[in-house]
Formats: structure tokens, sequence, C-alpha cells
């Protein structure tokens, strides 16, 4: 049995092998590039070089594979891309594959939601065994944030005062561990959440905490954050799709808490309050005074 993971160079795919790599379970990453995966073949993980916006590599890539996880980041050609897998693990023989999803997929009218579904429909109708991972937004996600809050005092974000209950990476790479290297979980789709909803507001204390310096989240306006992260020169169409995630948010449709990975890991997830005083502590270069330029609003 060896499992394939796409995106493993990224902040999930690679989570995701870390959790696999201390079983005994062969693991073979798709890479676009190979030097950027060294890391990953010194821990005894395959790599094979394919790129999902080329499908001619990837029924090559695929074979001799029984289950494979598979996430990309979003872009214009995500539903195309990711069927385009889908089709190539059907033409190769994979027998599972775990989608990396997203909360709401499908319940929302946001595009990101929206896209999210469309693969799932595919990877439903495909023939091959399934199951769907939606987390909600990531902890990890204040990567993005480390430098004004450092540098500014300031996290700014346009997602209001709503309480969201975010999810660390790291669980989520734990669900998907489970559901690739047990049985059970087929046609099964999962939302993910962390233990509680918390407001930036109060993720900005936790990073003052952790620290030691004054962080106040600071609410902006959906348009003064496009305008900001356009002229830090981010894709419009990202940006658009991100505001419409976080108006949905704005409504409570990212508060609410489930038990899902409490049940399936038999633990409880990582709180944020716990999260940050280990993020800040094993994330260094992020918090580093000078390293960065500070931005508005920290995108
Ligand atoms: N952030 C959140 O809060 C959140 C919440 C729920 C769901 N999601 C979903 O999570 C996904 C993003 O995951 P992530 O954060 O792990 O992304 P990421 O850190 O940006 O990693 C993306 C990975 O995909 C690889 N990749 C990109 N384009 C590729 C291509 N054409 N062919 C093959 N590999 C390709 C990258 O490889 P290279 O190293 O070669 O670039 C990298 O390994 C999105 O679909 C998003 O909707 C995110």
């Amino acid at each position: 049995m060896t499992i394939l993971v796409t995106g493993a160079t990224g902040n999930l795919g690679g989570a995701v092998i870390e959790q696999l790599r201390h079983t005994a379970i062969p693991l073979r990453a798709l890479v676009r590039d190979r030097a950027k995966a060294t890391a990953l073949a010194a821990q005894g993980v395959e790599l094979v070089q394919g790129d999902l916006s080329q499908p001619a590599d990837l029924v090559a890539a695929l074979t001799g594979v029984d289950a494979a996880f598979l996430v990309m980041p979003n872009d214009p050609q995500q539903v195309a891309l990711e069927c385009g897998l889908i089709d190539a693990a059907r033409q190769a023989g994979v027998r599972y594959v775990v989608k990396l999803s997203v909360l709401r997929s499908g319940e929302l009218p946001s595009t990101l939601q929206q896209w999210h579904r469309q693969i799932e429909q595919h990877l439903e109708a495909s023939g091959l065994a399934w199951t769907h991972l939606r987390p909600n937004m990531l902890m990890q996600n204040m990567r993005w944030f480390a430098a004004g809050m450092v540098q500014q005092g300031a996290l700014y974000h346009s997602v209001g005062e709503t309480a969201i209950a975010h999810v660390d990476v790291r669980d989520v790479a734990a669900v998907a561990a489970l559901c690739l290297s047990q049985p059970g979980h087929e046609s099964q789709a999962y939302d993910l959440t962390g233990p509680e909803a918390v407001s930036l507001t109060q993720v900005a204390a936790y990073f003052a905490a952790a620290l030691q310096r004054p962080v106040q989240y600071v609410a902006i306006s959906p348009a003064a954050m496009k305008a900001a992260r356009l002229a830090n020169g981010e894709p419009e169409w990202y940006l658009d799709a991100e505001a419409e995630l976080f108006a949905c948010w704005q409504t409570g449709a990212g508060s609410a808490v489930t038990s899902t990975i409490a049940d399936l890991l038999q633990r409880s997830p990582t709180s944020f309050a716990d999260f940050v005083p280990d993020y800040v502590q094993t994330h260094p270069e992020l918090f580093a005074p000078a390293d960065r330029p500070a931005t508005f609003p920290n995108a």
C-alpha cells in the first residue's frame, strides 16, 4: 500500500506527510520541483515530479498508489486541475482519494465553497472511494499577519468581530492521516473546527501575551483590505473571493464548533490559546522584528 500526497511542499500536504512518515506505510509525494522537496526525500518519501496542470504526468505518478491526499492552492483553474487529478487517479487504479475541501462547501454562495463542492461532486461521481475534509479557517493563516503584529502592534482584518472556530493544520492533517491509513472513513464529509470560536480581538490578545508586546485587533473595511492587498500585488480574483468568504463568516457561518476532530482522534483539537505561544516559539523567523518591512494590512 502506497499513499500519494499532493501539495507536499505546502501547508496541509506537508503536515499530512509529517503525520504519516512515522508509520510504516510507503509515502510518495507529487512535487513540481524536486529541489524544494529534498527534506522530504531525506525522510524517505519517494518523490515523483508532476504538475496538476500537466495531466500527462499524473497517471504515471499515481500508478501503484492505493490512496491519495488531494490539495492545491486556490487558483482560477482549481476545479479543472483537481478534477484532472481525480481522473488520473481512476485511470491509474487508485482506490481512494481524501480531498481537502473547505467548511460549508456547497452551502455558502462564496466562490471558494462552490469550487470545492464542484470538485467533491466530481470525486463522488468518479467511482473512487472518497472522503471530504472540510476545515474551517486555519490558525496558521496568522503567519500572514505576523509582521504587522510585531512591527505595527496591529492585526488588521476585515472579518469584523465575529467569533470563528479556527482549526490547527496539524489537527486537520491528523484526521487526513487517519483516513488514509485506517479503513472506515469512505463516503464521509468531515467538518473540522477548533474547540471554540474566538474573535480576532481575543486572538490579538493571545499574541500580545506570547510576544510580550501590545497587539490590537483593528477592524478594517473590505474595501480598505482589498486596496491595501492589491497594492501588495495579490490577485484581484482572490481578494474578491476571500471578501465573499469573510462576508459569510460575518453572518456566523464559521462560528459553530463541531466535535468531529475529538470524535475521530479521541483527543481535543488544539485551542487558539494553546496554538499561539507554540507558534510564536516554533516560528521565530515570522516574528523577528526587523526582518520584513511593515505592511498594511500585513498581507
Ligand atoms: N487557509 C485556510 O484557512 C483554508 C481553510 C480551508 C481550506 N483551505 C484550502 O486549502 C487549500 C490550500 O492548501 P495549503 O494551505 O496547503 O496551500 P499551500 O501551502 O499554498 O501549498 C500548496 C501546495 O500545492 C502545490 N501546488 C501548487 N500548484 C500546483 C500544481 N499546479 N501542481 C502540483 N502541485 C501544486 C505547491 O507546490 P509548490 O511548492 O511547487 O508551489 C504546494 O506544495 C486551498 O484549496 C484552500 O481552499 C484553506
